[in-house]
């Protein structure tokens, strides 16, 4: 990871979190279930996500939203059809498992710290609020946001400026600089900081950054190294 990356940010009221892969592990639920679904268990777990993404990208641009349980559904349906897996209930086990994802071991304690420090935490995510509840929840990481926003707020998925807005807007924040938005997704990163805020990546998987605008001002491998820098 280049040094010059890992530099202070200036001016942070408030540090808003991307939620999934971010906070939480999205593999998790197949790697819990990888003796059921056998060999293709991390060809799905990979597939699943990404056709995730892309139907969040899709409906945006189609104008046809619906919230993030059912493309979640939907991108599980498509992968494990690709793949050949059909046991029976296993979809429905891996969806209860979404609701229940593995939260990454720093973040508490990174939560924490920043709290401790006197900066405004927030999420913004994909994620509907029935699930980012469950999840919050089941991480016991539900007391330690002021603001949980999801997209269906504004019905369109990130990297909709309007979803990076609605952090603003929620937040009371008018200046976007003051706004350290944290994302393991580099596209997320990479938007919030075209955008406007002080975006830092945590690399949770591949370090490159994606071929669209916008570089993250800061990189970091996880948690909690983020506050040493706001
Ligand atoms: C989230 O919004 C992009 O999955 C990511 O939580």
């Amino acid at each position: 990871m280049a040094d010059d990356l890992f530099k202070k940010l200036e001016g942070i009221q408030a540090c808003v979190f991307d939620a999934y892969g971010t906070l939480f592990n999205v593999a998790s639920p197949v790697e819990k279930l990888a003796s059921t679904i056998g060999e293709k268990a991390s060809s799905v777990a990979q597939l699943w996500r990404q056709k995730q993404l892309e139907y969040t990208w899709l409906r945006s641009l189609m104008g046809t939203h619906v919230d993030f349980w059912n493309v979640t559904r939907d991108a599980l349906d498509y992968t494990l059809e690709v793949n050949g897996v059909s046991e029976a209930g296993l979809a429905d086990e891996l969806m209860t498992l979404y609701l229940k994802l593995d939260a990454y071991e720093e973040v508490l304690a990174a939560l924490q710290a920043l709290r401790a420090k006197g900066k405004r935490c927030a999420v913004l995510s994909n994620g509907s609020p029935s699930m980012l509840d469950s999840a919050l929840r089941h991480a016991g990481l539900d007391k330690m946001f002021e603001q949980v926003l999801s997209v269906e707020e504004v019905g369109i998925y990130k990297p909709s400026r309007r979803v990076y807005r609605l952090a603003m807007q929620k937040m009371q924040i008018a200046d976007a600089p003051s706004i350290c938005f944290v994302s393991a997704n580099a596209w997320d990163a990479q938007a919030a900081a075209q955008f406007g805020f002080q975006a830092v990546r945590v690399m949770r998987t591949l370090g490159f950054n994606d071929r669209i605008p916008g570089r993250p001002a800061a990189v970091i491998e996880n948690l909690a190294k983020l506050v040493e820098l706001v």
